[in-house]
């Protein structure tokens, strides 16, 4: 299976290889289960926490209408997450699986990537309870609860968008060979976190890592990042820089365009 999680917090063109040396980005191997659902207890955060999400919040929600994928917006939507203060895990686990059933786990940190994928297979998304400073709101060099709460949750809300997820995570699982493993980190690369779609409006961004950041959010539509067509075969072929703003995205056709793709791919790669 991949031995690198790809659930990274977006890039960003100030970022330097140091940041791979912050204790955050070093993956975390769990030696006990951790809670989801309701098991998450709520954090005593600070207002200065709060008014961090409320900032974030408030910036990506004015920038996302035509840009972010209706189905996106559409998760955000239903989920109602709380604007002024940081959303309960359990309560956003609540709504998840009401709607895909999927739940969220609240996870200390970047996970171990089999233990990562693990929960994935499971439909259980490893969720971040903590919140970057404010020093820190244009880039952070790993998840926090506004890349992951966020940026991811409102997808799972999208029935295909979350099969697509388990299937990613049952697929990691599976994998044997190290050139499967580097495409399958491709590809989750490409689609979850820094996937584009042509909605009927026209071209929208369905990556959490897109949307969870406000300069990728403005650089993904313009011209100096290349489109290409979501073929699983080029994704996986295609190397990606986690330091600097994508050069090149892909864009799926639809969900189920991404899905029925995503399963001749693993047909032909991984249960073969
Ligand atoms: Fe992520």
């Amino acid at each position: 299976m991949a031995d690198t999680n790809p659930s990274i917090a977006p890039p960003s063109p100030n970022a330097t290889s140091a940041d791979a040396n912050d204790p955050r980005c070093v993956p975390i191997k769990l030696t006990a289960p951790i809670p989801v659902g309701d098991d998450c207890a709520y954090p005593p955060y600070t207002d200065e926490e709060h008014a961090v999400w409320r900032t974030m919040f408030e910036r990506q929600e004015g920038l996302l209408p035509g840009r972010a994928a209706d189905e996106f917006l559409k998760g955000l939507s239903l989920l109602k997450l709380d604007r002024d203060r940081i959303p309960a895990l359990a309560e956003v686990s609540r709504r998840l699986h009401e709607a895909t059933g999927w739940r969220v786990a609240r996870t200390p940190g970047l996970l171990d990537a089999h233990d990562f994928f693990s929960h994935l297979a499971r439909r259980v998304f490893p969720c971040t309870d903590y919140i970057r400073s404010r020093s820190e709101l244009d880039y952070t060099p790993a998840p926090d609860c506004f890349h992951d709460i966020f940026g991811h949750t409102p997808m799972i809300m999208h029935p295909r968008f979350a099969d697509f997820y388990q299937k990613i995570g049952q697929a990691a699982l599976a994998c044997r060979e190290a050139s499967t493993e580097e495409a399958l980190t491709r590809i989750y690369w490409f689609t979850v976190e820094f996937g584009l779609i042509k909605n009927s409006g026209g071209l929208r961004i369905f990556g959490n890592g897109i949307i969870s950041s406000y300069a990728e959010t403005l650089h993904s539509l313009t011209e100096k990042a290349r489109k290409l067509p979501f073929v699983p075969e080029t994704v996986g072929a295609t190397p990606y820089d986690i330091w600097h703003f994508q050069d090149t995205l892909f864009v799926i056709d639809s969900f189920e365009h991404l899905g029925t793709a995503f399963d001749w791919w693993c047909r032909d790669h991984v249960r073969g």
